[in-house]
């Protein structure tokens, strides 16, 4: 059975994906959803009932949700012919205001999880297959205001580019999704609203184009994906300015 794994498909850019393998992928038989909120996965399985789906309510920030979806893949013994690491959130404000776990559950969800269900799942893919990681432009530099989510976006980019090299010889790629900011759930999720003159002032990327582009993309095999001229330029910039410079910009 040949399956697409998307996690954190309950809502904003994971939705997306959910519309866009369905859209580019007729060969999937079966696409599994993870994420905590059961009727939302249900809600969007129940939208596409001509499509097979299995709906994993799962808190990835609770190690024993690996052990859950290990078993799952043992019992089913699909092909994972593409596994989209989406889930993630962030939280506004400085390290020295907030209080730790909602900065240590960043780190949980965005980099442990993710590295978690990659791994787990890597033993059921065939030549051939994707990994498709999301990270953020907030990867290319380090953002004062959002510094741990920068990180652990960093951390997301790092990884993906290495594991890409260590998959090869598997004949699986790998693709790092970077977008700017997306009018999500995430904003709300993260206390963006309101509060941010950065998110106010800069250009917004659509989560449909996002997704619909960079799946496109893993499929051709490529490397990386930003979108927006603006967060491409952004993105060389931060690799040819000093980053103490580009934090006076990237201050969230
Ligand atoms: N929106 C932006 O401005 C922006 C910019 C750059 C990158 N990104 C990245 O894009 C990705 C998708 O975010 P989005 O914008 O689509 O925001 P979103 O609508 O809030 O989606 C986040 C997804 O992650 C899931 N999730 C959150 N906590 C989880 C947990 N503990 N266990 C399992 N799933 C969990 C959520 O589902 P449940 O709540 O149902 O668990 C939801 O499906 C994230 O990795 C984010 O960092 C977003």
């Amino acid at each position: 059975m040949k399956v697409a794994v998307i996690t954190g498909a309950s809502s904003g850019l994971g939705e997306e994906y959910v519309r866009q393998v369905i859209k580019q992928l007729p060969e999937i038989e079966e696409i599994w959803l993870i994420a905590r909120r059961l009727e939302r996965l249900e809600s969007i399985a129940a939208r596409f009932a001509e499509h097979r789906f299995r709906c994993l309510s799962l808190d990835l920030t609770d190690p024993k949700s690996f052990a859950v979806y290990q078993q799952e893949l043992e019992t089913a013994k699909p092909e994972v012919q593409l596994l989209i690491n989406n889930a993630g959130f962030g939280k506004l404000g400085n390290v020295a205001e907030t209080d730790y776990p909602e900065q240590t559950g960043m780190i949980d969800l965005n980099c442990r999880a993710l590295t978690a269900v990659t791994t787990i799942t890597i033993p059921y893919m065939p030549k051939g297959s994707g990994i498709l990681n999301v990270s953020s432009i907030a990867s290319y530099a380090p953002t004062p205001r959002m510094a741990v989510y920068g990180a652990t976006k960093s951390f997301v980019s790092s990884f993906s580019k290495a594991l890409r090299e260590e998959l090869k010889p598997l004949g699986i790629t790998v693709l790092t999704v970077c977008p700017g900011p997306m009018a999500t759930d995430f904003l709300e999720v993260a206390d963006i609203v309101g509060r941010s003159r950065t998110f106010e002032t800069l250009p917004y990327c659509h989560p449909q184009k996002v997704a619909a582009v960079s799946l496109a993309r893993l499929c051709r095999k490529k490397v990386w994906y930003t979108n927006r001229l603006f967060y491409k330029f952004y993105r060389v910039l931060g690799k040819v300015l000093p980053h103490s410079f580009i934090m006076k910009f990237s201050k969230t």
